[in-house]
């Protein structure tokens, strides 16, 4: 099967159907899905610290199992990309230490503080709210692992970004404190959702880009920028409808595109936290590192706990 020009993972890609782990596929394939997935996988398990920061200040009993939940969902979705990722060929274990030698990235909008309860909101609204955007295409990826991890995945997302809004939504009718609160969250989490979309489709500060093969081979379904369009036609309804105001000037509806415009976005801000210049990139990955060595126990036991399985099941 493994033939050259790969004529049967090409025949897969034209009839539009799953490429799986046994099926022959080119080594570009292979790479381009381990780092995205990889990207992806970092982004779950980072993800949990800006919300798991809040966890023991959590405003009710209520609001406090909703976020533990929430922030154990995430772990669940590192759990499957992590496994998705291994039906490539790769180790988590070796994706985890290029996670934290700053070799593989993770998403940038988690180099950004959670400085007030309001943050929950705005996080859950925006942020999982552009995830889903960007991750329902990835339902139909042409990777079969990954294209069915993500199925639970955005199910999982849309819980979050409605309880996300249900916060935002309780602030915006509490008092005059609660509501600017809630203002502040989105003033400041609006732009850094926009950029986790990825660079533009075009201009100067396109990047040399992976979207026209990924797209080719059906890994992205959309561009980085129609899918920065959905969200943002999705969203500026859902902030009329709570009352909050999105920090862009430019923003307003084009009658002729049938699209919100909006205004420029600082694509400078976005390179410099992708370099490691984020108010909290240090944070992230010094906790993570922790983390992971303060673990090492759990790893242990669970190996040794296999090999005893597997040497009595051999007996
Ligand atoms: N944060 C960090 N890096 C990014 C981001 C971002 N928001 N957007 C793009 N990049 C990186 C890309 O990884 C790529 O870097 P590399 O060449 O060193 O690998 C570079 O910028 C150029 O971008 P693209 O050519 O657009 O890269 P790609 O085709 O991989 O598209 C995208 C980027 C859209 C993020 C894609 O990888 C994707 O859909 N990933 C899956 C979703 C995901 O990772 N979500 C994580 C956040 S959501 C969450 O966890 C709640």
């Amino acid at each position: 099967r493994a033939q050259a020009g790969h004529p049967s993972f090409d025949a897969l890609i034209a009839a539009d159907l799953r490429v799986e782990p046994r099926d022959d596929m080119p080594e570009e394939y292979r790479s381009t899905l381990i780092r995205q997935i990889a990207q992806h996988a970092h982004s779950e398990i980072i993800g949990m610290q800006p919300e798991g920061n809040w966890i023991t200040r959590a405003p009710s009993l209520r609001r406090k199992a909703i976020l533990i939940a929430k922030v154990q969902d995430e772990a669940g979705h590192g759990l499957y990309l992590y496994s998705a990722a291994e039906t490539l060929g790769v180790d988590r274990a070796e994706l985890l230490d290029k996670l934290h030698e700053g070799k593989q990235k993770y998403s940038s909008i988690f180099n950004y503080p959670t400085l007030t309860w309001a943050d929950n909101g705005a996080i859950g609204w925006l942020v999982d709210g552009a995830a889903i955007m960007n991750q329902v295409p990835l339902c139909r990826c042409s990777y079969g692992p990954y294209s069915r991890a993500m199925i639970r995945v955005c199910k999982e997302e849309s819980f979050h970004q409605r309880q996300g809004f249900e916060i935002l939504w309780t602030l915006m009718r509490g008092t005059p404190e609660q509501q600017a609160m809630a203002q502040d969250a989105a003033n400041r989490w609006w732009w850094p959702s926009l950029m986790m979309f990825g660079p533009p489709d075009s201009g100067q500060d396109a990047s040399k880009g992976h979207t026209a093969q990924s797209m080719a081979w059906g890994i992205k379904r959309f561009s980085n920028d129609d899918l920065r369009q959905k969200f943002v036609d999705m969203t500026v309804p859902q902030a009329q409808r709570l009352g909050l105001t999105l920090p862009d000037p430019d923003l307003k509806w084009n009658e002729e595109r049938g699209h919100w415009d909006f205004g420029p976005i600082d694509w400078d801000e976005f390179w410099r936290v992708l370099k490691g210049d984020g108010a909290c990139n240090a944070e992230r990955i010094a906790h993570r590192r922790r983390a992971h060595d303060e673990g090492a126990w759990v790893r242990e036991a669970a190996t040794a706990y296999a090999a005893k399985h597997d040497a009595s099941r051999a007996a």
